[in-house]
């Protein structure tokens, strides 16, 4: 086994008995019609809440795919540790952390509020994700920016389904109230590198939350996270081993809002979710799976993706602890 991983054609064995069992637990998921679709964002609240889709990428390049997983959803949050990763493999950790913290904030992921040292608390909610956008591709023009991400992101979905949700961009800038008042805050205390611009971030910031996937391609992306930052299916190395290290341990202790705790109490496993009902979570080593449904839990967290996860962890000893 040690040379087949050496030889990298370690095949995982099982997997097709194994989506077997994510099939029944998909299904049974399927019947939890708890929640409600977000309505902050208004082209968000029109989301179909019986849409309900999941997928998985194996670190040896299996895949399985159900209900609605080739349906594009906007990764909205979920965008928050793929630029945080980035940011890290680009900038380098002192850098990134110079203007963010790494410690759960235990407060809303949309609060007005920084840490002891005036940094947001860390870069899985609004102020720390705003602060990590004025420093990704930094010195070009908003446009190259975009596109750089844009590029990085295929880069780490092998190129599969990405796309941009432009009235939902334009939707969350007329409601974004509660963001620019996060973004003044910060700029009033000296969270920014000079010279930013901070309507450009702020835009910057919407855009990649409206980023679009489907489950397909985001569990290829999750799957690059599981596998240390190398695509599984190219081989392509996108983001370095201690990015996705980090990134990873902030999922974990940050990744699900006001729930991150307790998911990490019960689940073990490093996992982000978003507005729009999307769930990244990775099995470091093995696999990255995709959720997607937008009915909401009072804590923002996809009620069947929080079901699936919890199912998943309870049926195969997938906790890290
Ligand atoms: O900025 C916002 O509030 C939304 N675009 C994203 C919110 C979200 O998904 C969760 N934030 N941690």
């Amino acid at each position: 086994l040690l040379l087949q991983v050496l030889r990298k054609d370690f095949v995982l064995p099982d997997f097709q008995e194994f989506t077997g069992e994510l099939a029944a637990i998909f299904e049974r998921c399927r019947a939890n019609t708890e929640g409600r679709v977000a309505n902050c964002i208004p082209q968000l609240a029109r989301a179909d809440p019986t849409r309900w889709g999941a997928a998985v990428c194996t670190v040896d390049g299996q895949r399985a795919g159900f209900g609605d997983h080739q349906v594009p959803f906007c990764l909205q949050s979920v965008s928050k540790p793929l630029n945080y990763a980035l940011a890290m493999t680009e900038a380098g950790s002192d850098r990134v952390h110079q203007f963010v913290g790494y410690e759960p904030s235990g407060i809303s992921f949309n609060s007005i509020a920084l840490n002891s040292e005036n940094k947001p608390h860390n870069p899985m909610i609004n102020s720390g994700a705003i602060a990590v956008c004025s420093l990704l591709a930094r010195g070009q023009r908003l446009a190259d920016r975009f596109d750089y991400v844009l590029r990085q992101y295929l880069r780490m979905s092998a190129g599969e389904r990405l796309g941009f949700s432009n009235s939902t961009f334009l939707s969350e800038r007329e409601s974004s109230d509660r963001n620019y008042a996060i973004g003044y805050y910060m700029r009033e205390n000296g969270c920014f590198p000079p010279d930013t611009d901070l309507r450009e971030t702020l835009d910057f910031y919407l855009q990649l939350c409206a980023l679009e996937a489907t489950c397909d391609s985001a569990a290829v992306i999750a799957a690059t996270l599981a596998n240390g930052g190398v695509c599984p299916l190219t081989g392509d190395p996108v983001l370095s081993a201690e990015a996705v290290r980090d990134t990873l341990s902030l999922m974990h202790s940050c990744g699900l809002y006001d729930y991150s705790g307790q998911f990490a109490f019960k689940c073990g496993l490093p996992a982000k979710s978003g507005v729009s009902g999307a769930i990244l979570l990775v099995i470091p080593g093995l696999m990255g799976i995709a959720l997607w449904s937008p009915p909401l839990d009072r804590q923002g967290n996809s009620c069947r993706g929080i079901q699936f996860c919890r199912e998943l962890v309870a049926r195969f000893s997938l906790h890290n602890f």
